[in-house]
């Protein structure tokens, strides 16, 4: 079932929560999204095949897959893209994905019929008009593929930050929005600490965010941050993180006996 994550009856954005059900319980939990506006669609993080079906039928509710614009992909990963060949074929949707990724996503496809439909956002980010509106493409490089963005909606001000702000956790409860930040840490912890890069780079991103208005941060997997507190104190608490390289030493570094 698609939540409605904004609507003001010419620009919606839509939550696909439950796509990955229970019959692929070895697959990650994961979202995907929807922006119409006008009579023009995105698709953001679409996923792979797994999703594809459900997600195609879910969609026609509220746009006709026939006339989606893009397929906006925060990076390269199977769980984003994978699917990219069958929204190919069922819509003359372009893909917008990091300079660092267009000629790797080829190969998710039969590689016939793809020239013009694969194109690069420039490292520093970029404009993308959809209907009325503008859609901006932010950096959130090594946040967590080297070349990863993540949508900000100033209409809804919402961020599609991606893998960024992920809890794993089962498509039930990745439907609710976080109601307590604090009891939400757990569920944060482990996966920023070895998906991340690095503190730095977190930094960078905070600083970043801060400048945004942004009511709600919506991750790829789990559950959404809704409202203005509630962002910024997840803002304040990535901020802090120390993760991925952060962290190694050379015992991570070792042959195995
Ligand atoms: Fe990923
Ligand atoms: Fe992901």
């Amino acid at each position: 079932m698609a939540v409605e994550l904004y609507n003001d009856g010419r620009h919606v954005c839509l939550a696909f929560y439950d796509l990955v059900d229970e019959e692929h319980d070895h697959a990650v939990q994961s979202n995907q999204f929807l922006i119409a506006d006008s009579g023009h669609g995105a698709l953001i993080d679409p996923g792979g095949n797994m999703t594809y079906s459900a997600l195609l039928m879910a969609m026609q509710r509220y746009f006709p897959s026939k006339e989606l614009n893009y397929v906006l992909a925060s990076h390269a990963d199977p769980d984003i893209i994978a699917s990219i060949n069958k929204w190919f074929i069922a819509s003359p949707c372009k893909v917008l994905i990091s300079n660092l990724w267009t000629r790797f996503v080829p190969h998710f496809t039969t590689g016939r019929d793809i020239a013009g439909r694969i194109e690069g956002i420039p490292d520093q980010g970029m404009n993308i008009p959809l209907g009325e509106s503008v859609i901006k493409a932010v950096p959130a490089h090594f946040m967590h593929s080297e070349g990863n963005f993540q949508f900000y909606d100033p209409v809804a001000k919402i961020l599609f930050s991606g893998d960024l702000g992920v809890s794993l956790v089962d498509h039930d409860r990745a439907a609710e929005p976080v109601a307590d930040f604090a009891a939400h840490i757990p569920l944060l912890e482990g996966f920023h600490r070895r998906y991340m890069v690095s503190n730095r780079i977190l930094r960078f991103w905070a600083r970043m965010a801060r400048t945004l208005d942004i009511e709600q941060i919506v991750p790829q997997h789990g559950q959404r941050f809704v409202g203005k507190a509630m962002c910024h104190q997840f803002i304040d608490w990535i901020e802090q993180q120390s993760c991925g390289i952060d962290l190694m030493t050379q015992e991570n570094y070792r042959v195995v006996a």
